[in-house]
């Protein structure tokens, strides 16, 4: 058995025994629904500044430009499907008694596949928020055909309801995921497509690695954060979950 074999092994062993699971992930889960990630080669960061499209500062100084950046990535997301990686965390959770999952992703190719038990910590692409009167309701039009749209309630101006560089995570994501892991002791902390950049990410991960759970990493390549995990998994996320939790 080669060394990865082997960490695969050790992985599903801690799988197959474990009641309680915390998952995090991050865009490479969706890289294979032919969803972008953000850094690395083809990264959306590598091609546009994101304090161009992803500052409070840049909706103010023009909200046209900024949607226009939104409309073209709901227009490339709004054809997506789930991969073999969503469809595994979906099989996991109707296995466990436990089960949570914190996205950064503002897909919500998660909720497609069937993941009932999770949260947004960077919001939802498809909800518009008014800047104005604080109404958030879902619009998955691909497209919008006027920009900047405006709210249906008070005329105020809409914007995509993520959280942009500089302001706060989601308050219910937060409160979610800190219940989930004060509750309960964690036996496996799953940290898939991520590169855990954000300290609260690896916050997380870490916390619940501390209430007694084993972190394993599953990403194509290594991280900034591998060397925290107990057992690292190198490859995709639709090849090696569906394998892990099979
Ligand atoms: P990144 O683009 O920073 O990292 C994506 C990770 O996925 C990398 O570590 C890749 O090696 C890995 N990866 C790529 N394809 C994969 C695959 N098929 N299977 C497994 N792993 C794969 O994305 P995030 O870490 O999610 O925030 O970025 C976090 C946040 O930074 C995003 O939510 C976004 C961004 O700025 C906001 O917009 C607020």
């Amino acid at each position: 058995m080669n060394p990865d074999e082997i960490k695969l092994n050790q992985a599903r062993e801690v799988i197959r025994d474990a009641s309680s699971v915390f998952v995090i992930t991050g865009a490479g889960i969706s890289a294979e629904s032919g969803v972008p990630t953000f850094r690395g080669a083809g990264g959306l960061w590598k091609d546009f500044d994101p304090t161009k499209v992803a500052t409070p500062e840049a909706f103010e100084e023009n909200p046209a430009f900024v949607w226009e950046w939104y409309n073209s990535r709901r227009a490339d997301l709004a054809p997506r499907v789930p991969n073999a990686g969503h469809e595994a965390l979906v099989r996991l959770e109707k296995s466990r008694p436990d089960f949570f999952l914190l996205t950064q992703n503002v897909d919500d190719l998660h909720e497609q596949a069937g993941t009932e038990t999770l949260a947004h910590i960077h919001g939802r692409i498809w909800d518009m928020r008014c800047v104005s009167c604080g109404d958030v309701h879902e619009d998955r039009t691909p497209s919008l055909p006027e920009l900047p749209p405006c709210c249906n309630q008070c005329s105020g101006l809409l914007r995509p309801d993520v959280v942009w560089f500089g302001e706060m995570i989601k308050e219910h994501a937060i409160q979610a995921t800190e219940a989930f892991l004060a509750q309960r002791e964690i036996d496996a902390v799953l940290v898939i497509g991520t590169e855990a950049h954000f300290g609260y990410i690896a916050h997380w991960a870490l916390a619940a690695r501390g209430r007694n759970g084993i972190l394993i990493e599953i990403n194509t390549d290594a991280t900034a954060f591998s060397d925290a995990a107990d057992l690292t998994l190198r490859g995709p996320a639709g090849t090696i979950l569906p394998t892990l939790l099979a």
